[in-house]
């Protein structure tokens, strides 16, 4: 052959480390974002695609393939067999009609929970350890779906949430204080949709507090444009569709990032998607997800943070959580 052992007597040990498998389920515009940015960030060394459409899984797949000259070694395999997906360490779930132009994310309520019903079981069947990642929206009632028909513990079960709500905002306040991104601390918390809550009174930036700078140096700088700073978050997802049809990088990335902090056991913080009854009001028999600052760890969501909230964005918050509540409401779940 092309290699002789450099001891014939001895074979290597197959695997001195467990390999880290991570499954995306849709390959559509989401799920390949999410995909290739895995792939880029070598998180994982298999990566199973699942999609209803077989030509479009398979061609998705070689053409991913095909990059390998430029990439770590990942093994990527497909099936429409969702049984290719077994001993996953994390699944991420992209599967789902997407808002055309004007939709808003709740919906596409009924779509999506009757496809979680068809995906989720044999999901949780195939890999009964794994973490589940829910990107499909409404993103924060699909997850309490994902978490009441697979039967894994919360802390297993984690929405993609407004951690790319959150990196929307950071974008524009580094844009607004011309600083980086990554150097503004800013949270969107609650609904990853229209009623998403801008915790201002926590941004900060070297540990200064933003807001009272701002208005220190702005007297403009009134609830209204505040306001006006939260809707252009919220408005950023249905400019985007509006403009290509649907959003996809900045997805990829956020999701990404989540699984990096994820498999890596990088204790991160991340606003995501997480049970939030008993936080900041929310009562005990309200079983919802929304997104909280939440620690994040190879056994899932490791703790939320107890944020300080003014008594206004508490209050939006739980409101937040109310229209989320009632759209749970609605699955008999
Ligand atoms: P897409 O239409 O490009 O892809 C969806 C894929 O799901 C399609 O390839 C379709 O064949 C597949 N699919 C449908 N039924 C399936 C099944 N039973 N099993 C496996 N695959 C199945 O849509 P796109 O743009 O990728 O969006 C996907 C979802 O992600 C949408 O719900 C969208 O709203 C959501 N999304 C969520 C974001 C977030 O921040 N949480 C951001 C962007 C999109
Ligand atoms: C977004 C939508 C599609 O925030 O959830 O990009």
């Amino acid at each position: 052959g092309f290699f002789r052992p450099v001891d014939a007597a001895t074979t290597p040990t197959a695997h001195l480390r467990r390999l880290t498998k991570i499954s995306v389920i849709g390959a559509g515009n989401v799920g390949m974002a999410i995909a290739q940015t895995i792939l880029t960030r070598d998180l994982a060394d298999e990566i199973a695609l699942v999609d209803a459409l077989p030509d479009k899984l398979r061609g998705e797949m070689l053409d991913l393939q095909h990059a390998a000259a430029f990439l770590p070694r990942t093994r990527l395999v497909s099936d429409t067999d969702m049984a290719v997906t077994r001993g996953s360490d994390l699944v991420i779930v992209t599967a789902g009609a997407r808002q055309i132009p004007g939709e808003t994310r709740l919906d596409l309520l009924q779509r999506n929970v009757a496809l979680f019903r068809k995906i989720v079981p044999p999901v949780a069947e195939h890999s009964p350890e794994a973490l589940l990642l829910i990107v499909s929206n409404p993103v924060d009632v699909l997850t309490y779906v994902a978490w009441k028909l697979s039967g894994f513990p919360s802390c297993r079960v984690i929405g993609s949430g407004t951690n790319l709500d959150s990196s929307r905002f950071r974008f524009l306040l580094a844009e607004h204080l011309d600083v980086n991104a990554q150097d503004v601390q800013a949270y969107m918390v609650g609904e990853h949709g229209d009623s998403s809550v801008a915790v201002w009174s926590s941004v900060s930036v070297a540990g200064m507090p933003v807001l009272k700078t701002l208005r220190q140096s702005h007297a403009s700088f009134n609830e209204a444009a505040l306001e006006d700073i939260r809707r252009a978050v919220v408005d950023s997802a249905y400019e985007v569709i509006s403009l290509k049809g649907y959003t996809s990088w900045a997805i990829g990335y956020s999701v990404a990032s989540l699984a990096a902090s994820l498999l890596r056991d990088q204790r991160r913080i991340h606003p995501v998607s997480v049970l939030a009854r008993g936080f900041h009001g929310i009562t005990d028999d309200h079983e919802v997800f929304l997104s909280l600052p939440a620690r994040l760890g190879r056994g899932g969501v490791l703790g939320v943070a107890e944020m300080e909230l003014t008594e206004e964005e508490a209050r939006r918050l739980r409101r937040s959580a109310k229209t989320l509540w009632e759209n749970c409401q609605l699955l008999g779940l």
